[in-house]
């Protein structure tokens, strides 16, 4: 008994709450509306979905895959002794794990040459320059200018035919909580949206995790079915880290500021084991999640000015969407209250950065959560025009219908309970600097 004691409380004294700093980084998107590239990457885009899901046999590839076009804030973790530092996209959202290995980029072309292309070099490609390009004559190698992890200069790295070391949430000279025995996934080949990112990799912070291996997705295609797709399900790293005691409690909570059209900027906080009490104010409510897959739970409804639906879906919060996606007629119908305008060939919402606009209502559990105009209507990047921060989102009938994104956790501190699968919401005190109005 006494020994017992003796060892909760020594895991105790171990366990932490640590706030890791995150940076706002400008999206993909907004870059390449800027560069008059947008068109063009939608099309491949679309393209890519069509391949990937006859590749598939007809399997739905989730809208998720691969869209991190809109991704905004980043966070560094190292990985390996000495530490090996990257920036990734922390994702509450999907079930990627993976950072780009020392030979992304240069095994030899081994793809099939025709589909090989954009999303599905993620599956089939190890060389980039036999996909994922805009203009095949010009090759753009997506791992160029990544930080690559480079096994052998790790002391704790362990061969087993998964990437296994020591990963760290925070970078060098940031606040870390270092976990070790982590799994994660060394890519060979990176998807076309990594180039001129300031994005390494992706770090799955849903409950459940999946490291793509891509040695082994070479395997073969038999007619065009994946017959393996070497997905292995792995120990997320934040679950690693409560199984191994080193966090006060099983629950992560993310601040996010809003930052108007400020770039390479701080963004918020990430902290892992606790309440976040200095950015967020108390807790409003917890609703339990629906699903322990990803951070998904029950909405009631929705209003916005005279707009109101109240059929009731399946949502997710998700740090790694920097808009919200709803059903296409409920889509529409924010768009109306908002005063935006459709435009199907950039498949965005136009708005006007100044309008006058209702707040978006989501009922959640007995409360509603209410948010303003100022995380709805965003910098589109291009001539100070404003996008509105909502998407049609289509869930072909399978998972969440709605992804409630950035525009959400900024206006309200998300706690994901991991521990007790729950999900639960607090005030922000968002910063008002950069505030675009
Ligand atoms: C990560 O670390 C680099 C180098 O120290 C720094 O420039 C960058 O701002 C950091 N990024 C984040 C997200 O904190
Ligand atoms: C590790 O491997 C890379 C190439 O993958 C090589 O350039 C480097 O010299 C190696 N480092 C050590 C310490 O062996
Ligand atoms: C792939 O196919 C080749 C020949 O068809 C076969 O020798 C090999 O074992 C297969 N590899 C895997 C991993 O199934
Ligand atoms: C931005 O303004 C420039 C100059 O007026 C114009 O040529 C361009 O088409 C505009 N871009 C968009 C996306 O409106």
């Amino acid at each position: 008994m006494k020994v017992l004691l003796l060892l909760a409380l020594v895991s105790l004294s171990l366990a932490a709450v640590v706030q890791v700093p995150l940076r706002k980084i400008e999206p993909l998107r907004n870059r390449l509306m800027r560069e008059g590239k947008w068109q063009n990457y939608l099309k491949r885009k679309h393209q890519d979905r069509y391949v990937m899901e006859k590749i598939m046999s007809g399997a739905v590839v989730p809208q998720k895959v691969n869209d991190y076009e809109d991704e905004a804030y980043v966070g560094n973790i190292t990985i390996g002794t000495p530490q090996q530092q990257f920036q990734v996209i922390l994702d509450t959202g999907s079930a990627n794990l993976w950072i780009p290995d020392s030979i992304c980029g240069t095994l030899p072309m081994n793809c099939l040459q025709t589909s090989c292309e954009g999303v599905i070099c993620q599956f089939a490609c190890d060389n980039q320059a036999c996909c994922g390009t805009p203009d095949p004559s010009h090759p753009v190698n997506s791992c160029a200018n990544q930080n690559k992890f480079l096994s052998n200069a790790s002391s704790t790295y362990v061969t087993n035919g998964k990437g296994q070391d020591t990963i760290t949430f925070g970078g060098i000279n940031e606040p870390q909580l270092a976990v070790p025995n982590t799994i994660f996934g060394q890519a060979t080949s990176l998807a076309a949206f990594f180039a001129g990112q300031p994005i390494d990799g992706i770090l799955v912070m849903s409950i459940f995790s999946l490291a793509i291996t891509r040695h082994k997705l070479n395997t073969n295609f038999s007619g065009l079915a994946f017959t393996s797709i070497a997905v292995d399900q792995i120990t997320p790293p934040f679950i690693n880290a409560i199984n191994q005691k080193l966090v006060d409690q099983p629950i992560f909570t993310v601040f996010l500021e809003h930052e108007g059209d400020q770039n390479n900027v701080p963004g918020g906080i990430y902290t892992y084991g606790g309440l976040d009490t200095t950015n967020c104010g108390s807790l409003i409510d917890t609703v339990p999640l629906s699903s322990a897959t990803y951070f998904q739970f029950k909405m009631a409804a929705v209003k916005a000015g005279s707009y109101s639906n109240s059929k009731g879906w399946q949502v997710i919060s998700d740090t790694g969407t920097s808009f919200i996606g709803a059903p296409q007629d409920v889509a529409n119908g924010i768009g109306n209250a908002f005063g935006a305008t459709w435009d199907a060939e950039n498949e965005v919402f136009w708005v006007d950065c100044k309008a006058t606009v209702p707040t978006l209502d989501l009922t959640i559990g007995s409360n509603t959560y209410s948010i303003q105009a100022n995380n709805m209507i965003v910098p589109s990047g291009v001539n100070s025009t404003c996008l509105l921060a909502a998407f049609p989102f289509n869930s072909f009938g399978f998972g969440p219908s709605w992804i409630l994104g950035d525009p959400f956790i900024r206006q309200y501190c998300n706690v994901y309970g991991v521990g007790a699968q729950n999900i639960g919401f607090a005030t922000s005190n968002q910063n008002p600097k950069y505030s675009l109005f």
